[in-house]
Formats: C-alpha cells, sequence, structure tokens
C-alpha cells in the first residue's frame, strides 16, 4: 500500500484499517542465551522497539531448544502461552495439529510471503493452507569450526573426506591440542551425527532419517555411521560430557581445541569473540557433504491470544521478522541465512555466502534435507529415541557400530 509517497507495510496497514494500537506487548518465549545468539536476538529486539512494538523476554537457556519445549508445554498447559515462541521444525506442525497456533495468513498474503519463502522452510510454516509461523533465518547443521592456526600446525590442507578428517584430528592431537571441541549433550552428539550420516550419502541421509526406513536406520551404512561416530568421540577432551556448545565454540576459537562440528549459529560465537572467517577460522562443510545441506529454521510461531491488540502485535512481529532487510542485519549476527530467496548476500562474510550459496545450489539440486537433530527430519517423539541411541554410542555403550544400528532401528520403530 502506498501512503503519502512511502510503502506501508502490510501490518500496518491492518493496523490502520481496525484502528489498533500496540498497547500490548508480545512476550517471547526463546533460547538464544549464548553470546552470539543474544547479540543476534538484540538486532530483533531493536528492531520490534522501533515499531513500539513491547518486548517481554522469555529466555530458556539450553542450545537446541529441549528445555525451551518443555517451558513451553507447561505454559500451555496452565492455559497461559506467550505470545510468540522461536520453534523449530515438527514441534511447529505439531502445536498447530492441537490447534494452539494463531493464524498469519493475513499478513502473509498481502506482504507475497509465499512467492519468496523456499518451499523447505514453507513446509513448516504452513499448516492445512494457513500460515502458522514467520521463519526468520536458515540455519545448517554440517558444518565444521576450525582455528586456523591449529589447521596451519598439522601442515595440512581443509579436510575434504573422512579420512583427511581424520588425518588433521590426529595431527592436532600430535600437536598436543584437544582436537575437537564438543559438548556431550544428546543434540550436540546429534548434530555432529547428521553430518556423518549424510557423508555416506544423500539417498542414505534420506532413506534413514525422513523417510525412516529399518533398512537404513539398521543397515551397515548405519553400521559404519556409528564406527564413525566411535571414532570421533576418541578426540575429545576429558570434561566435554555435559558442556555447553558455546562453551565448545570458545575452546576452538581460544586454539584450546582444533575444530568444532556445529551448525552455523557458532559463526555467531566466533563473531561475537572479534574472529574473522578465512584468517582466524576457516568454515568447512562436514567432509564428504559438500554439495549437501541439512537444514533448521527457527521460526516464531504466535500461539492464539484473545484481544485483537494482542493479534496486532503478533502480526506487526512476524511482518518485522519477514522484512528483508531485517532478516540481512539479524542474519549476518546470528550466522544463519535469511529465510527470504530475495535478500542480498552482501552484507555477509565469506561463510555467510558460503551458506546462501550452497543453501540455493542444494534446493536446486534436491540435496537440501531437513536436520534430523533439530526437529527438521521427523517429529520429536523419533528425534528423542534417535538422540539416545546416538548418545550412547558416543559415550561407548555398544560393542560396535553394527549393535548400534540395530538399536537404533528398533528405537526408531517404538517410537513412531
Ligand atoms: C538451534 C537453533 C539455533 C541455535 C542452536 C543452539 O536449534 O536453531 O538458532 O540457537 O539451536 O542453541
Amino acid at each position: 500500500m502506498r501512503l503519502f509517497g512511502k510503502t506501508m507495510t502490510a501490518a500496518a496497514a491492518l493496523v490502520m484499517t481496525t484502528s489498533i494500537s500496540f498497547a500490548e506487548d508480545v512476550e517471547v518465549l526463546h533460547w538464544w542465551t549464548s553470546g552470539g545468539e543474544a547479540a543476534a536476538l538484540n538486532v530483533l529486539k531493536d528492531d520490534l522497539a522501533t515499531k513500539s512494538i513491547g518486548w517481554v523476554d522469555m529466555p530458556v537457556a539450553g542450545g537446541g531448544g529441549e528445555a525451551a519445549m518443555t517451558a513451553l508445554r507447561a505454559r500451555v498447559t496452565a492455559g497461559d502461552p506467550p505470545t510468540a515462541v522461536q520453534m523449530l521444525g515438527f514441534d511447529i506442525l505439531d502445536w498447530a495439529a492441537e490447534g494452539a497456533l494463531g493464524d498469519l495468513t493475513e499478513v502473509a498474503t498481502a506482504e507475497g510471503w509465499d512467492a519468496v519463502v523456499p518451499a523447505a522452510l514453507q513446509g513448516f510454516s504452513k499448516a492445512d493452507g494457513k500460515w502458522i509461523a514467520a521463519p526468520v533465518n536458515v540455519h545448517s547443521t554440517n558444518w565444521v569450526w576450525i582455528n586456523k592456526a591449529a589447521l596451519d600446525a598439522t601442515g595440512l590442507g581443509e579436510p575434504a573426506t573422512w579420512e583427511d578428517l581424520v588425518a588433521v584430528l590426529e595431527a592436532m592431537k600430535a600437536n598436543g591440542i584437544t582436537p575437537l571441541g564438543h559438548g556431550g549433550q544428546a543434540w550436540q552428539d546429534a548434530t555432529v551425527f547428521d553430518g556423518i550420516v549424510l557423508g555416506l550419502g544423500t539417498d542414505f541421509y534420506k532413506a534413514a532419517f525422513i523417510d525412516l526406513d529399518p533398512a537404513a536406520l539398521g543397515g551397515e551404512q548405519m553400521a559404519e555411521a556409528f564406527n564413525r561416530l566411535i571414532t570421533l568421540s576418541t578426540y575429545v577432551d576429558a570434561n566435554f560430557s555435559g558442556r555447553d556448545w558455546n562453551l565448545a565454540s570458545a575452546m576452538v576459537i581460544n586454539g584450546e581445541a582444533g575444530m568444532q562440528m556445529m551448525g552455523d549459529w557458532a559463526k555467531g560465537e566466533f563473531l561475537k569473540a572479534g574472529k574473522v572467517p578465512g584468517t582466524d577460522f576457516v568454515c568447512i562443510r562436514f567432509p564428504g557433504t559438500q554439495g549437501a545441506v541439512t537444514f533448521n529454521s527457527d521460526q516464531f510461531a504466535m500461539f492464539n491470544v484473545e484481544s485483537d491488540g494482542a493479534k496486532a502485535a503478533q502480526a506487526a512481529m512476524a511482518s518485522a521478522i519477514m522484512n528483508p532487510t531485517f532478516q540481512s542485519a539479524f542474519n549476518v549476527v546470528k550466522g544463519s541465512a535469511p529465510a527470504r530467496t530475495d535478500v542480498p548476500n552482501d552484507a555477509f562474510d565469506d561463510c555467510g555466502k558460503k551458506a546462501m550459496a550452497d543453501l540455493a545450489e542444494a534446493n536446486t539440486n534436491g540435496t537440501l534435507f531437513g536436520s534430523m537433530a533439530h526437529g527438521h527430519a521427523a517429529p520429536a517423539s523419533v528425534k528423542n529415541a534417535t538422540y539416545d541411541v546416538i548418545t550412547a554410542a558416543f559415550n561407548g555403550e555398544y560393542a560396535d557400530g553394527a549393535a548400534a544400528a540395530a538399536a537404533l532401528a528398533e528405537a526408531v520403530a517404538a517410537a513412531q
């Protein structure tokens, strides 16, 4: 809509037609509590403040959002859901199926979201043809973040294959540092496993984690995947258990550890510490996964609210999130790529440009898959059953990869 020569946002237009002002704040439940995450969250808070949308913060610490989802369930059960909730993949669809989410279709239609949000994301932003969430980013999990000086000290190049990777890890060990900075939490173990499984083939990843094919889950390739996980578990330090992901990033940032296998929210930590890609650290795709991407998209789902004021505030927040200028500013800090295809890459560093190019390429080539570890491959029941087996394998509880693969097939079958 054009007014006095200026383009109004659709949300502003909605507000004008219903004469509603933002008397109501939005209460936002999220798990962005690390340094890099909080910096990105501030970009969102500041943006909303300029639009007079008040923010009531409900942070629930815990990478990957499991604790946040538990807190959410408690709030909804008590009949007091937050206004807006950071959410991933199948969790959004589960809440929509429960009838708990509001409808963003009016603002989405007015602003043409259908044309600019990639179909893979829309699969989690819409239910029954209605928009139920606003995607703020696209992260991907198949990344490795390497301390550049530690890599240079090995005399080896960036690892491109599994064998290269093991050679670099061995050389780092010989150089007296912890090769793999890692936190022993189920979702972090699973994030590493996303990369391992994808590295054994895109068809295999799809068959196992998306299609939940018992033969792929319990077969020889899965046994090999678990053997690789068990190999990686030998390169962590003695204190890895329970460590938060951002502290593992810090180990790589300060050179105590050589590398971390983590989604690109890790880049937010490097940037927050003033580190420069290509100079202080390098970002590579998990060896063997070049050309493919396992993604997860943080979306803000809006819960059912009563008043028109609260509904207008939700629509305005969703509109602000979907603004292309905001998507650039936010994702530059967060480490992710924009959730729209029409955002220029100029403001992004080399890792961000690579993230955007990889995403577009994978989308075109049919090698873009939802992340198992971050709730975009299967519903939470299956994800949690998968987590249990992965973590047990990482901690040496199976005789070998074949035993772990058999346990995985059984656990996933029981969870469905
Ligand atoms: C992911 C989320 C990211 C990041 C990460 C660690 O699930 O998509 O935005 O916050 O958890 O907390």
